[in-house]
């Protein structure tokens, strides 16, 4: 097989299709909203690697100090074959999963950013020639068909990513994972942990702006794909804690009242100064509630690595 080989698993209008969808969803109901997968294009994805070199944004480093304590041991247990990875982004900290796995035939990143994939895969090609690559252009909450490559498969979702569904839409993604899993194969899930107020609400609101940046990029993918006319300097960035519900919010706050055209939905959007839409849930978790939402999914977790700090988790689970 060629080494790389990338597919689209989404039909062409697809993405268009589903952001129309969402903005006249979110964008109609009160409070407004918009989901967080809509913040990937090129430039948004290049944000948020700026974002994982912030000095307030500690999750990034986190994971990879487990990553690469722990690659090794996850090496030994799971004997991985394939690697699935969802929502892979960059790729950056897989490296040193993907270098302790001796027994690895095919890595396969999975994200809605196509810009991501093909920079991912060209950086990992360059350094190791000899890794098959199989990239899905796929959303990861849609239902996935992944390749016919060898197992054991052992899938990644790192990052905290799983914190930016909001608890319905996790439940439904995470039975989604274990019907992707037969005996043998595992889950290694990244999840950011609850922790003081203060270093969560830095971590999304960094003094240099550049979270601010990603956040109002929505609104400019809104604008480009649908001719809005969104004025980004009209919205403030705000991240706030939600100490109940145990997750960060995003938020983008209309500076005064303004009236947004969307000519591709024939929509008109009304913002009262003051008005919040939310852009983007980041659940904050501890052990127990991983390992129940785990079980209700048909997993058993195995495994749970924190780095030294206590800030973040890594574990890894199997089919019960
Ligand atoms: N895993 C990387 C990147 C995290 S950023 C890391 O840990 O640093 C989140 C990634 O998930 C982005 O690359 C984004 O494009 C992708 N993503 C977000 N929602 C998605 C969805 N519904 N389906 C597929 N990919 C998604
Ligand atoms: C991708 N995801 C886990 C990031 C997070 O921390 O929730 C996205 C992000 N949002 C703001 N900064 C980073």
């Amino acid at each position: 097989m060629s080494p790389y080989l990338l597919t689209r698993t989404l039909p062409e209008d697809a993405t268009g299709a589903a952001l129309r969808a969402d903005v006249l969803h979110g964008l109609t109901r009160t409070p407004k909203s918009l989901p967080p997968k809509w913040f990937y294009d090129a430039r948004g994805s290049a944000l948020f690697d700026e974002i994982t070199t912030l000095p307030e944004y500690y999750p990034t480093r986190a994971e990879r100090e487990i990553l690469v304590t722990r690659s090794g041991e996850i090496a030994e247990v799971t004997g991985a074959r394939t690697l699935v990875e969802l929502g892979s982004g960059s790729s950056e900290k897989t490296r040193h999963l993907i270098d302790a796995l001796p027994a690895l035939h095919t890595y396969v990143p999975v994200d809605v950013s196509e810009s991501a994939l093909t920079g991912a895969a060209n950086t990992l090609l360059a350094e190791r020639p000899a890794l098959n690559v199989h990239a899905l252009i796929a959303d990861f909450t849609r239902g996935l068909a992944l390749p016919g490559t060898p197992g054991p498969r052992l899938v990644a979702f790192l990052g905290g990513t799983i914190g930016n569904l909001l608890p319905a839409e996790r439940a439904a993604f995470l039975t989604s994972v274990r019907g992707l899993l037969s005996p043998g194969d595992a889950l290694l899930l990244g999840t950011d942990l609850v922790k003081d107020e203060s270093v969560l609400v830095s971590a999304y609101d960094d003094g240099t702006g550049v979270t601010a940046a990603f956040n109002k990029n929505v609104l400019h993918v809104v604008n480009r794909e649908l001719g809005a006319d969104f004025d980004p300097d009209a919205f403030a960035h705000v991240a706030v804690w939600d100490r109940d519900q145990e997750w960060i919010e995003m938020r983008l706050r209309a500076r005064a009242a303004q009236t947004v055209k969307v000519p591709a939905l024939d929509l008109a959007v009304h913002f009262e100064e003051g008005e919040d839409l939310r852009t983007e849930i980041s659940a904050k978790f501890r052990e127990e509630v991983v390992k129940s939402e785990l079980a209700q999914a048909g997993l058993s977790l195995t495994h749970w690595w924190t780095d030294e700090r206590g800030r973040f988790a890594l574990s890894l689970s199997t089919p019960a």
